[in-house]
Parts: structure tokens; sequence; C-alpha cells
């Protein structure tokens, strides 16, 4: 028995099932589990029950496990990890064991601030609310291919800068201040090393600016392409179930999260991998 690909239907994202990933991964199975990647770009498993081991294991697949350089005094100190990062609301010894604070989440893609950004990210349920707290992906390959040609062509080449302040859900400055900010540019379309296609690389919670292009005009070509990336027709809205893990694809998404009850818990385990190819650009 293989691994089976059950499309979602939408934008993007497909369902792996027939599959124990508590268990080692045939060479067969880690093939068609990487190509239903670049093809759907977010696969997920359900109802799995898998150990931060296994999820390592499962990222190996894909490449090398990334780490974190969050500053200590950030992370819960019974948590702190460079590799497992956990996302929750979870209270413990009166502070939060999550890295992310609580609630909805910006529209975004892992690390971008960083001159290699994450190639892929996991996320594991082990508590989630009993509504919202989903997690949506938008297809920027989709993105891409709906903007202008006048767009496209005014946007060629061109670098934006992506700036981090760890911990934020929505963007509390318009600008961060890069003294102290972990940032980096990146293009505005990125070429994708695997499957050579075109994605939109920008995204409202880091994006800052388009370089080289005078401030105003860029802030309105931004707030075009974000309200694109929000539109349903690009969305898969990922609802969550304990013993999902999930593994998508951050060189042609973007992932955002909706809001859920303050007084329901939300623990996710997050693991990504890293990537070792330079940034393409379109
Ligand atoms: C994240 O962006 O890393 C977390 C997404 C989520 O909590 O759904």
């Amino acid at each position: 028995m293989v691994v089976e690909v059950v499309p979602s239907g939408k934008a993007c994202g497909a369902e792996l099932s027939n599959i124990d990933i508590s268990r080692k991964i045939s060479d067969t199975d880690a093939e068609i589990i990487y190509q239903a990647f670049l093809d759907y770009q977010v696969v997920y498993f359900r109802g799995q029950e898998i150990k931060p081991a296994d999820q390592r294991r499962v990222c190996s697949v894909f490449g090398e496990v990334g780490t974190y350089n969050r500053p200590k005094d950030r992370q819960h100190p019974r948590h702190a990890s460079d590799e497992i990062m956990l996302i929750s609301n979870v209270v413990e010894d009166g502070r939060v064991i999550g890295a992310h604070p609580d609630g909805e989440m910006m529209w975004h893609t892992d690390t971008p601030y960083l001159a290699k950004p994450h190639k892929a990210t996991t996320l594991y349920a082990v508590e989630v609310p009993t509504i919202g707290g989903n997690t949506k992906f938008s297809n920027q390959y989709a993105v891409y291919d709906a903007l202008s040609t006048k767009l496209k062509t005014r946007l060629k080449g061109k670098l934006a800068m992506n700036c981090y302040e760890f911990g934020t859900t929505f963007k509390t400055f318009e600008k961060y201040d890069r003294n102290r900010v972990p940032h980096h540019s990146h293009p505005v379309f990125r070429k994708h090393p695997e499957t050579g296609r075109i994605a939109v690389f920008v995204c409202p919670l880091m994006t800052e600016e388009i370089i080289g292009m005078e401030e105003e005009k860029g802030k309105s070509i931004l707030s075009e392409i974000y309200a694109l990336q929000s539109q349903e027709q690009f969305i898969y809205d990922h609802i969550w179930e304990v013993g999902d893990m999930i593994i998508w694809d951050n060189r042609c998404l973007l992932h955002a999260r909706t809001d859920f009850p303050r007084d329901q818990r939300r623990l996710l385990r997050r693991v990504t991998v890293s990537d070792d190819s330079n940034v393409l650009v379109a």
C-alpha cells in the first residue's frame, strides 16, 4: 500500500492518506509525498500520533531541519529549543509557552527576513479550539498569474525589504528599526528553484517597501498585491483536527491564521526545513 494523494479541490493543498508517519517512510512514499508537495504546495496528514523526533524525520524527506535564532528571553525556559517552536496560547508557570501571540495572524511567509528563508514549515496539532484558529494558505503562483502584464513588467527584477519583529501577529509599525530587527531584501517575484514557476514573494506582515521605488507608489502597488493575495479563489483554509500534520512550501505560499476564542487552548508544534539553494530573481 502506498501513500494516496487527494487534492483539496481548492487553489492549493492535498491530503496524504494511507500512511502512518510515526514509522519510517519508504523511498516510494517519500517520492510521492515530495512530488505532491511540489504539485499542491501544502500537504497534510490526518489522524497521526507523532513525537518531535517523528516530525523531524518527516522533515528530512524535504531537507535539513531549520533552526531559529529566537532570543532566549522570548522563549519559555522549559520549552526553549533551536529546532522546535511551540505555537500556543497555553500558559505554564504564569507564562505563555508559544512563540507567537494569540489570535488572528496576518498573511506572511516564514523567515523572509533571512538571507535564506526556510524552504518549508511543518505544524503538528496537539490541541485545537472547537472553532477558528484555522491556518489559511494563499497560492502565490496563482496570484502572480493573476497580476496585470503592466504590473509584472513594472516589478520584474525588483527587490523588496522584509523585516520582522519577533512575536507579532499584526504589523505594529509601518517601519521597524533596522538596527534592531532582522531584515533582508528578496525579489518581489521569485523563481521557484524546483518547479521553475514564478511566485509573488511579498507579504503584508513582513514586507516594508519595494526598493528603489517612490514610497507612496510602492505602498499602493503592495496594497494592490495584498488585496489579491487574500481573495478566496487563491486560498485553501485548513480546519485543524488533533493529530493533523501539515507541511507547506514557503517559496510559493503565504499563510495566515484566523481568530479563535481566547478561553480555548491551541497547541501546535512547529519544525521547519532550511533551504540551501539561493533565492532566484524571476
Ligand atoms: C505560523 O505562522 O507559524 C503559525 C500559524 C498558525 O498558528 O496557524
